[in-house]
């Protein structure tokens, strides 16, 4: 498996506790990773939209910030022009309910797409309250596709197949992954071209890290050898405790640069934003935690992983 990290760091300076967002890109300043902080500038408008690059976001451990990464980090990207279509594939269907869909009401998902003949995928998008932004929904149905998946040719590439149809239509697709290595996770890796990991700052959290690693490479062995590993993205984060720091710097230790630059700090506005049923970049648009996404955003594409 290869890294997606290109980014050169620049500058040099001193450690500080700053949170991220708000520090000068490029001046120099060491960023709460422990490395110089590079620019990372405002993407460029796209004159055409399409192919899409497909994103998973995964994590088998629980409450890691997948889903407020999928929704903030496709609102920011949709903020710079890009066209994201979210997708939906944890049975607990946060992600669609944290953007206002109600999903356990409706009657056709992203599990009708997986398991019945004669459902295309872009009857389930449904749009957001964020121009560019779209979402195909799941709910608890979703649950029951694992088992039936299971007898199915090719059972591993049967999203990759769902989603092809939608491709030309949009420039980035997150995969919003359920806290399980299972079949549904194992689809969705076989879907993408990268696979970003949110790893909470807490003393446990490289704990399973091997084990999805390993299983990112053999379906890059076995399924899917255009797979990258987009980067490791800080979460959580609380630069008043000495434990934070040190786990970002254990974390950039193990894997260097494929950890990205941008860090997201713990704050109440995330969870305060899923309640309201909007990304942060809406709900607190001048917040730091809604410019740390955007920061992300920009880094992500500075990196080659999003257009
Ligand atoms: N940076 C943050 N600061 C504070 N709270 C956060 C932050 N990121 C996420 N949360 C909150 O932590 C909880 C778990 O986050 P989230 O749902 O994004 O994780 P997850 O990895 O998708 O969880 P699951 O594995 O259950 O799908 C949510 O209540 C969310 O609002
Ligand atoms: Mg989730």
């Amino acid at each position: 498996m290869t890294s997606q990290a290109k980014t050169q760091d620049s500058g040099g300076g001193t450690a500080h506790d700053r949170l991220p967002g708000t520090e000068t890109a490029g001046s120099g300043q060491v960023g709460p990773t422990g490395r110089p902080l590079p620019d990372f500038p405002a993407p460029p408008p796209l004159r055409q939209h399409g192919p899409a690059r497909v994103i998973a976001m995964c994590n088998q451990k629980g409450g890691v910030g997948k889903t407020t990464t999928t929704t903030n980090l496709g609102a920011a990207l949709a903020e710079y022009g890009r066209k994201v279509l979210l997708v939906d594939f944890d049975p607990q269907g946060a992600l669609s309910v944290g953007l206002g869909i109600r999903a356990h009401d409706l009657d056709h998902t992203i599990y009708n797409a997986l398991v019945e003949r004669g459902h295309d995928v872009r009857d389930l998008i449904q749009p957001t309250r964020i121009e560019g932004l779209d979402v195909v929904p799941a709910n608890i149905d979703l649950s029951a596709a694992e088992v039936q998946l299971v007898g199915e040719v090719a059972r591993e590439m049967v999203l990759a197949r769902v989603l092809r149809p939608v491709l030309d239509d949009y420039d980035v697709v997150l995969i919003d992954c359920q806290p399980s290595l299972g079949l549904l996770t194992v689809n969705a890796l076989t879907a993408s071209h990268g696979v970003i990991i949110p790893l909470e700052c807490e003393f446990f959290a490289m704990r399973g890290v091997a084990l999805l690693i390993d299983t990112i490479e053999k379906i890059t062995d076995r399924l899917n050898p255009r797979l990258v590993m987009d980067g490791i993205l800080a979460t959580m984060y609380d630069g008043r405790t000495l434990h934070s720091k040190e786990v970002v710097r254990s974390v950039v230790d193990h894997f260097q640069d494929t950890v990205f630059h941008t860090v997201i700090s713990r704050t109440v506005k995330f969870p305060d934003a899923t309640l309201a049923a909007e990304p942060i970049t809406s709900y607190a648009s001048t917040h730091s935690g809604a410019e740390a996404y955007r920061q992300l955003a920009r880094e992500l594409v500075a990196r080659g992983g999003a257009p």
